[in-house]
């Protein structure tokens, strides 16, 4: 079949008609690539929750196959994984495919349908759910998959803001294990579609393993997103390694830790002026005035509620012995409301803010120059005839600086969500597919007989960088095999721009490799594309903030619905940042040095915004080659 309609990506996966959301049940099989996804049979908007199914042979071309999976007594079939049994632990078959899914009704459960022809027809199992509510509203999104050294299916399920794994002898009876993630990382929004797959640290015999979630809302790029853990996995639980432990959930055992929060270690400070409702009593904290936050039995945060007026409260001087203060700081309801001061000799030497804008985040002060030397700490309510908190919180005396990092995210853009992997692969990649959407908006888009569609697949690997280990994503190398037509380019910007004209010119659909000498770029590089005069995407490097970003300010029509436009990321300070950007239509997906970071968003340009040149200084774009891409909407 062939596609025309404006917007259809030519060389991503849509369905043929109506609302498609997250990739579901992928999994491999004789040759075969299963994709099923999240699907309404009867219109272009969310809504009659059912499984679609397609096949592919190599990752691209892929042939509707129907849809397997409808709605029931149990309710709607959201999302979930497929593996096969090759050992028949379930009894259903030799090689059945399964399928785990949430059922949706009352309440979500987790049920099982098998297939014992290829994933053609399918038969659901008569002991539904094989996994029963527990009492939440958010139980769902199984991924199931085979953990080989305990012999074990496990499972991991999305529960509101946790991830439970469960794990099963033959996929109907399962055993809750444990649970990972609450207070860890982002918790924007409610947790969902969690993945996990084994990983090989590059050249290292280093094994991991990676815990994906999806978010939604709380993304930094706005409403849904995906964030990734690593650590290890022994078929029971998840633990981080020690590296993003410190990172995501910094707790020192072996620094001197002074004040863990309100609640303790602030005996001996002194309360000055009428901050907290009440006249200051020295030595004591007015405990009436003070609130804390629980999230189950964790201590989220405490703080002291101020009613007008300003006041502060001074520790009891101290001796410098290590090299960090820090702490965690954020604020009430006034920007800037709350400051700590550190004070040497009567003067204030150190001094930060905290915003209601932000989030509680960690500060970590270089001290070592005021060794030895006696110091207080000042908390002040800044705030004039108002009312707000002072919120300070676990200040840790440190040899080391600890700066906690909210998450690890899978996507600087803003569309890649609900991703998953194909299970039992032949070679043991990990290869990934996401709906590229986001919850924002993803009612609005302005197509109109189908609405959706899914990422590139990409290939994930562990990579050791100068900052640690990191989440690599580059495309599958099946992407490749749709390139047409090879232009390597050198020469000035001009003669690159020249060469450009009248091969990209005429359609969006292409990829386009170069790199961007950051040594030579004084005043900005990047390429504009998808270009009519006043519409345009940009992506570049911006030497001023030292970023990476995708702009699609201007990209063309722009619909309803919380549409974030700008995305970027900061770059270490490398010499040059290589760039793989692949445009399909209405889609852009930026890979940035070699996979370790990446941009996703849909553009929606007018329909002849087609052009792309590049700006910067002199030299500052080299190694360009421009592929123009073929299209998968032809039986493979
Ligand atoms: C994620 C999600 C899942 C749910 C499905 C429903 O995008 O909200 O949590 O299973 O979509 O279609």
């Amino acid at each position: 079949q062939t596609y025309t309609e404006q917007y259809r990506m030519q060389y991503h996966f849509s369905p043929e008609r109506n609302w498609v959301n997250d990739p579901c049940g992928m999994v491999y099989l004789n040759g075969t690539y299963h994709l099923m996804y999240q699907y309404n049979p009867h219109g272009t908007q969310w809504g009659n929750m059912s499984w679609g199914h397609a096949t592919s042979t190599d990752l691209m071309h892929w042939k509707e196959q129907g849809v397997v999976l409808y709605n029931d007594s149990q309710g709607a079939i959201f999302s979930g994984g497929a593996v096969i049994d090759y050992h028949n632990t379930s009894g259903f078959g030799d090689s059945a495919m399964v399928a785990i899914y949430t059922s949706a009704g009352q309440t979500q459960k987790q049920s099982l349908a098998y297939s014992l022809d290829q994933g053609i027809n399918w038969t659901k199992y008569s002991g539904n759910p094989v996994l029963p509510n527990k009492g939440i509203i958010d139980f769902r999104d199984p991924t199931v998959l085979w953990h080989e050294s305990t012999h074990t299916w496990v499972m991991t399920l999305a529960e509101q803001d946790q991830i439970g794994f469960y794990s099963s002898p033959n996929l109907k009876d399962w055993t809750y294990q444990s649970a990972f993630g609450k207070g860890m990382g982002a918790h924007g929004g409610v947790w969902e579609c969690p993945d996990l797959f084994q990983l090989e640290v590059q050249g290292t015999s280093r094994k991991l393993w990676v815990l994906m979630v999806s978010i939604n809302p709380g993304s930094p790029s706005g409403g849904s997103g995906t964030q990734y853990f690593v650590g290890d996995f022994d078929g029971k639980s998840f633990t981080l390694t020690p590296e993003f432990e410190l990172l995501l959930n910094p707790q020192p055992t072996d620094e001197v830790l002074v004040f863990e929060d309100f609640e303790s270690g602030y005996e001996n400070w002194t309360v000055t002026g009428t901050a907290f409702g009440q006249a200051p009593v020295a030595g004591t904290l007015p405990d009436q005035q003070l609130v804390t936050n629980y999230q189950g039995d964790q201590l989220v945060n405490s703080y002291l509620n101020g009613d007008a007026a300003t006041g502060s409260l001074t520790s009891a001087p101290f001796i410098i012995e290590s090299n960090y203060i820090n702490f965690l700081i954020g604020g009430g309801h006034h920007p800037d409301l709350t400051a700590i001061k550190l004070i040497v000799d009567d003067q204030v030497v150190r001094s930060a803010t905290g915003s209601n804008t932000e989030q509680l985040r960690w500060y970590a002060w270089d001290v070592s120059e005021y060794a030895g030397k006696s110091a207080q700490l000042k908390i002040v309510d800044e705030v004039t005839g108002g009312w707000g908190h002072i919120n300070v919180d676990h200040v840790y005396f440190s040899d080391q600086a600890i700066v906690q990092k909210e998450a690890f995210w899978v996507n600087h853009g803003p569309d890649d969500y609900a991703g998953r992997s194909f299970q039992q692969t032949p070679d043991g990649r990990v290869l990934w597919m996401s709906w590229m959407n986001n919850w924002s908006y993803a009612g609005n888009l302005p197509t109109s007989t189908w609405r959706g569609g899914m990422s590139l697949p990409r290939e994930l690997t562990l990579k050791e960088t100068p900052a640690g280990i990191r989440l690599f994503q580059q495309p599958a190398a099946e992407v490749y095999e749709l390139r047409q037509d090879t232009l390597v380019i050198q020469g000035d910007l001009d003669a690159l721009n020249t060469a450009l004209v009248g091969r990209a010119q005429s359609s969006n659909q292409y990829e386009l490799r170069f790199s961007i000498n950051q040594t030579n770029t004084q005043s900005g590089a990047g390429v504009i594309l998808a270009a009519e005069g006043s519409y345009y995407t940009q992506i570049g490097y911006d030497p001023k903030t030292a970023k990476v970003f995708l702009d699609r300010k201007h990209s063309g029509v722009a619909f309803s619905g919380d549409y974030t436009q700008l995305f970027d990321f900061s770059t270490s300070e490398l010499q040059s940042l290589n760039f793989q950007i692949f445009v399909d239509q209405s889609s852009v997906e930026v890979f940035v040095n070699d996979g370790e970071e990446l941009i996703s968003a849909r553009i929606f340009p007018t329909s002849g915004a087609t052009g792309l040149r590049f700006y910067g200084d002199v030299g500052s774009i080299t190694e360009v080659s421009h592929f123009e891409y073929g299209n998968i909407w032809r039986e493979a």
